[in-house]
């Protein structure tokens, strides 16, 4: 008989609380043909991929890890069908919307990353709320990329920094690598010690391309729509068995 590991709030007792990834990333892949391998339209994918994502949220907080980040949107999703982009635009708003009350009672801290000018006007303005809402939380922080790429944001770190430059602020010798976290979109949030990304590709996809430099990848074949707690203990359960070097001996 095989043992079904924990399920529960606790913290599955085979995990080192005090070896847990203080940040987790995740990249939710698989939505389209979870929901193309049951018949439905791919934006029945996306749904349960929000359902996905609040269990984790919600399981973070319980076992103990501070910080999640989750890859909503890239800055090439807007090549997908305009029917698609504009599901899942109305969708991060009417989650956003639905979910606040409960982000404050679970005390969660949300940020969005990315290119946030380019996105819908509406969506700007839910974004803006619960950020604003959220910002005195101390419980998880919750970082949510959306138009978010990787190169730009390397890039636009570069234009900040070099503004700074031309205008005498800052020195070119001054420049160094925590120097230049500080204009990431990430800046204040630590980097990622884990990527978890679902549905069996092996890529990085344009995600915090600077910040993943020694985070530990995992890869599981399970579609988004389906990674539950099992799942997520088994990503833990890999990490903890894993050496971090840092590139030292
Ligand atoms: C990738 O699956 C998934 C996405 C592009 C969207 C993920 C977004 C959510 C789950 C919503 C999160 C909401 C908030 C507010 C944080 P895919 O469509 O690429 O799947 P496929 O590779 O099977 O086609």
């Amino acid at each position: 008989m095989t043992v079904k590991p924990s399920l529960s709030p606790e913290l599955p007792t085979d995990l080192d609380k005090n070896r847990l990834p203080q940040h987790v990333a995740v990249i939710m892949d698989g939505n389209g043909r979870w929901a193309k391998s049951r018949g439905l339209p791919r934006i029945m994918g996306h749904q349960r991929g929000v359902d996905a994502l609040k269990d984790l949220l919600r399981c973070c907080g319980e076992w103990g890890i501070p910080a999640l980040t989750a890859y909503a949107f890239s800055t090439e999703n807007w090549g997908r069908p305009l029917e698609e982009v504009e599901f899942l635009m109305t969708l991060f708003e009417r989650v956003l919307q639905r979910e606040l009350e409960e982000m404050m009672q679970e005390n969660v801290k949300i940020r969005f990353i990315g290119n946030l000018a380019a996105l819908p006007e509406s969506l700007r303005r839910e974004i803006a709320k619960s950020q604003a809402e959220t910002s005195k939380n101390s419980g998880i922080q919750f970082t949510v990329a959306a138009n978010y790429g990787g190169r730009e944001e390397i890039v636009q770190a570069c234009q900040a920094i070099a503004r700074q430059v031309q205008q005498g602020l800052v020195s070119p010798e001054a420049i160094d690598e925590s120097l230049f976290a500080q204009y990431l979109y990430t800046a204040g949030i630590p980097n990622p010690d884990l990527l978890i990304r679902s549905s069996g590709e092996m890529r990085i996809s344009n995600f915090l391309l600077w910040q993943m430099a020694y985070a530990e990848i995992y890869v599981t074949d399970t579609l988004w729509p389906d990674f539950d707690r099992v799942q997520f203990h088994r990503a833990l359960k890999d990490y903890q068995g894993r050496h971090r070097r840092f590139g030292k001996l």
